[in-house]
């Protein structure tokens, strides 16, 4: 038997009534529900994991743990990336601005893409995720139909959330007007501070 992984969870670190654009009954409910409920699944699956031992079980049973652990992890990772890109400075370090104007030409620029990218994903689910890519050595915006699909080697700077959860009780099926309303909050400095570590 080994032993069971666990992460705390992250409380928000801004006060929830005072984000343009998005309600503290929408913010609340995101965190505790869909944050908290991948949480709280990535704990279940680690102690079944733990309990059962990965070479006992079937591979059918092992594939579907793995995935579900897999989908879990992501996703509280991105929500709590979510959450920190709702606090802070409004403006982007020197360094990642800068950046950011090499690569996309300007921070505008860069809204424009990661805005259509929310909306073409509209009516589906997944995220939107400025991504730092060593590899490609450039900022990326990489599209992700589900918590699972990230640029391999990268790391997740900011995070647009487009599972339904995440506005419908503001906006209903108004897809576009949470992305103006996300764009409008979006605060810059957990992304900065992890640009600059990733760089
Ligand atoms: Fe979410």
């Amino acid at each position: 038997m080994t032993e069971a992984a666990t992460i705390e969870m992250q409380p928000l670190e801004f006060d929830a009534t005072t984000v343009p654009g998005l309600s503290e009954k929408l913010l609340t409910s995101h965190h505790q529900n869909n944050y908290g409920g991948a949480l709280r699944r990535f704990s279940a699956i680690e102690a079944e994991l733990a309990k059962s031992g990965a070479d006992q079980l079937q591979g059918f049973q092992l594939n579907g743990l793995k995935r579900e652990e897999l989908i879990a992890h992501n996703s509280v990772v991105l929500h709590e990336i979510y959450f920190a890109g709702l606090s802070g400075d409004a403006a982007p370090s020197k360094s990642l601005g800068k950046q950011i104007a090499a690569d996309f030409g300007s921070e505008d620029a860069w809204r424009n893409e990661i805005a259509a990218m929310g909306r073409a994903l509209a009516g589906g689910s997944g995220w939107a995720l400025l991504t730092w890519s060593p590899r490609a050595g450039r900022l990326i915006n990489s599209w992700a139909a589900d918590h699972a699909m990230l640029a391999a080697g990268g790391t997740v700077l900011a995070a647009l959330d487009m599972y339904e959860h995440a506005y419908a009780i503001d906006y209903g099926a108004n897809a576009g007007g949470y992305v103006d309303a996300y764009l409008g909050a979006l605060r810059w400095t957990a992304a900065s501070e992890a640009f600059d570590k990733a760089r």
